[in-house]
């Protein structure tokens, strides 16, 4: 016998039928991806006159001051949302002095980007010490190779001030050091850059997905790993005390980073946080999906639009992805 409308087993619920067709998927889409979600993460280097490729991310440099422009005018032009600015200093010492040098080269393309696309999308400053320290650690040693917490504090709402001082419209501390958000908001404050808002890396993992931007960024360390700071895989609920800290201390959005292999946390963030969850698509997640594609072994495209649709369902509003400019425009 075959099945019909008069049989008590024929299906009364077809969710099949919103399925058919383009037009009527698009209607129903209940996840939109729109270029102001996204953040650009962009690189400059100190001292080079042309753009350096990074062979672990096929498509992304090291930028000069100049060609750093010439990207941020093109993220504008596509809608992009905003940029996060990392710098690589020609000279590296023990306590990361070049990351609140005025003249250090963060500062000065904090100074290009903002008085050229300022007003279009935001400037945001990666803060931390890895780029700028000759260990590659997260802020100045004690004796034993641990990073000292306190005297990180201070380092940071030093940079702080002088990021705010060079144009920054927000600072991103993604240290991981117990009370940065406070210190920092004290020094901005203190320095008289009460408007400038802090996005919190609350929850960042010890990931292996950051392999590629340790080329990118310079910022390997030098010894050990970052695991007694940044957070253990493992867990989650730990994830939900550094957001609670970080917002009790001031912060105005926070982070969940790596995204891709942490949605879960992204998805339980969000359902607690009183301000605004960005998540960040780290290089490894770039580099994986590039190295497929280049093997066609995966949609490149489909695959990108993919994977910011699932971070947008999770429930992150802001996201950084080295794929910004390239996704607003495929989002147009
Ligand atoms: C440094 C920093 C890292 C990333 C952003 N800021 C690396 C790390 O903590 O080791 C990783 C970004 C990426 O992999 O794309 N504090």
């Amino acid at each position: 016998m075959t099945a019909s409308s008069h049989d008590a087993a024929f299906p009364v619920a077809r969710p099949r039928r919103l399925r058919r067709g383009a037009a009527l998927r698009r209607l129903v889409a209940e996840t939109r991806v729109l270029p102001e979600n996204l953040v650009l993460p962009v690189f400059v280097k100190e001292g080079i006159d042309a753009p350096v490729p990074i062979s672990s991310m096929p498509g992304q440099v090291q930028h000069t001051r100049d060609s750093l422009r010439k990207a941020a005018a093109e993220a504008a032009a596509a809608g992009v949302g905003g940029l996060m600015v990392f710098g690589i200093p020609a000279h590296k010492d023990e306590r990361g002095s070049a990351a609140d040098d005025p003249e250090g080269i963060v500062q000065a393309a904090l100074r290009d980007l903002s008085s050229e696309v300022g007003d279009d999308l935001v400037v945001m400053a990666d803060l931390c010490l890895c780029e700028y320290t000759s260990h590659g650690h997260c802020g100045p040693l004690e004796t034993g190779g641990h990073v000292d917490n306190d005297l990180t504090l201070e380092r940071y709402a030093s940079i702080a001030a002088a990021q705010a001082e060079a144009g920054a419209a927000v600072v991103a501390p993604s240290g991981m050091m117990d009370g940065q958000v406070a210190a920092i908001r004290a020094g901005l404050d203190g320095a008289g850059f009460p408007q400038v808002p802090i996005l919190a890396y609350a929850a960042k993992y010890a990931s292996s997905f950051y392999g590629p931007f340790r080329e990118a960024a310079e910022g390997a360390p030098q010894f050990g790993d970052r695991s007694g700071y940044q957070q253990d895989p493992a867990n989650v609920r730990e994830s939900l005390r550094e957001v609670a800290l970080d917002v009790a201390e001031g912060a105005d959005m926070v982070m969940v980073k790596p995204g891709l292999a942490y949605l879960d946390v992204v998805a339980k963030v969000a359902e607690i946080s009183p301000v605004p969850v960005s998540a960040y698509q780290v290089s490894g997640e770039y580099a994986m999906i590039e190295a497929a594609a280049e093997r066609g072994w995966i949609d490149r495209e489909k695959a990108i639009l993919e994977t910011l649709t699932s971070y947008r369902r999770a429930g992150a509003e802001q996201i950084l992805t080295y794929w910004a400019t390239e996704a607003a425009r495929l989002l147009r």
